[in-house]
């Protein structure tokens, strides 16, 4: 972990600013400095869309197949939604949605082969629903530079959507991380398996550091944050839980930051491929343990139960949701969609 921000341009920092949770998107913001003043004028008076992230620190849990359901089903609400396939490496996200025409996709932008995102998005199956494919030919776009993530995170925000839902891949990259932090709803996937478990720890783990690193305004802190990534630090410090801890100590500034920290992070947690009530109450178990040992809260939203109908859909293109809405599988969907829209957690069983 200790590799992770050295290399780090300061105006990273500003990250944060590109996206505001649904409560701050009310309060007045100043304008990021890089803008011209005609940009800077018009900054607060833009609405865009809620942006969703999908992540988890292990692979084949299930992130593409919940982000093209959840998206579908968004969009057969109405809702103009755009699904991002930001998996630069493994793109996968136009074949759960069986589009075959691409011409265009986001490693296209960032190559600066056009100009607006909105001019990247492909139609889909599904009225109202528009992909920014992930597919690409040129292999070094997997892992997008710093002016490249910022001007796509400067580009999102003029996307006319509802609802921009990214598609996060494997691991616990910095894009990766970056992408999950800026979003406004952070889902969490994991399945009930100790390596899937394990990987999602330490998904919550980095994600958390990477925020609070971002958010640190003075290099004593950033230094700080840094140094408690290395498990070996000289503080002692192990966990997210005893940073905070140990931030609190040095006074009421830190102390505020820290609780200021906790209280941004929220991420929601999913549980994919359940088999059993007990698999269920692996979700609460990972809820309580985040608390009780990272001193964070990560609630637990809803599961999706396994089904052999998510490969059928899989094999045809198509997505679970046209094929088979009223299914199991469909309801277990459409209820956990309701938990996450409501900010609902799942009763314990
Ligand atoms: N609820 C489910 N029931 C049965 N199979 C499922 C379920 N969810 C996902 N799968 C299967 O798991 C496989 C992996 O799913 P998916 O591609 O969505 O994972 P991923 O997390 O996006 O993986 P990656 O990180 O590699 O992109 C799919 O091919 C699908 O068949
Ligand atoms: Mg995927």
């Amino acid at each position: 972990m200790m590799d992770s921000v050295a290399w780090f341009p300061s105006k990273l920092f500003d990250i944060h600013k590109f996206f505001l949770s649904d409560s701050q998107r009310c309060a007045t913001v100043a304008p990021p400095s890089w803008m011209t003043e005609k940009q800077k004028t018009t900054y607060s008076m833009e609405q865009r869309a809620k942006l969703w992230a999908v992540g988890g620190g292990k692979g084949g849990v299930g992130k593409s197949f919940l982000t093209t359901n959840i998206g579908v089903l968004l969009a057969k609400e109405g809702k103009r939604v755009v699904l991002m396939d930001l998996d630069l490496g493994g793109a996968n996200l136009h074949t759960c949605l069986g589009v075959t025409d691409l011409d265009r996709g986001v490693s296209d932008f960032l190559m600066r082969r056009y100009e607006e995102l909105e001019e990247g998005l492909v139609p889909t199956q599904v009225p109202n629903l528009f992909l920014l494919s992930g597919a690409q030919d040129s292999l070094n776009i997997a892992n997008p530079k710093y002016a490249q993530k910022i001007r796509l995170l400067r580009e999102l925000k003029k996307i006319e959507a509802d609802y921009i839902l990214m598609d996060l891949g494997a691991g616990t990259s910095f894009n990766t991380l970056d992408f999950f932090i800026t979003a406004d709803t952070q889902l969490l996937v994991a399945i009930p398996e100790p390596t899937s478990i394990e990987n999602a720890y330490r998904f919550i783990k980095s994600s958390f550091y990477r925020q609070i690193r971002l958010y640190s305004e003075t290099p004593e802190l950033r230094d700080l944050v840094e140094e408690s990534m290395d498990r070996n630090n000289r503080h002692g410090i192990r966990t997210p839980r005893e940073l905070l801890l140990h931030l609190k100590e040095l006074g009421p500034e830190m102390s505020d930051f820290a609780e200021q920290q906790t209280q941004r992070y929220r991420p929601s947690l999913i549980l994919n491929q359940v088999r059993s009530n007990n698999d269920v109450k692996v979700g609460h178990a990972m809820e309580t343990a985040c608390l009780k040992y990272f001193g964070l809260s990560v609630d637990f939203r809803g599961y999706v139960t396994n089904n052999d109908l998510v490969r059928r859909s899989v094999l045809q293109r198509k997505p679970l949701m046209m094929q088979s809405p009223d299914s199991e599988i469909g309801q277990d969907l459409q209820r956990l969609l309701g938990n996450i829209l409501q900010r609902q957690k799942v009763p314990p069983s």
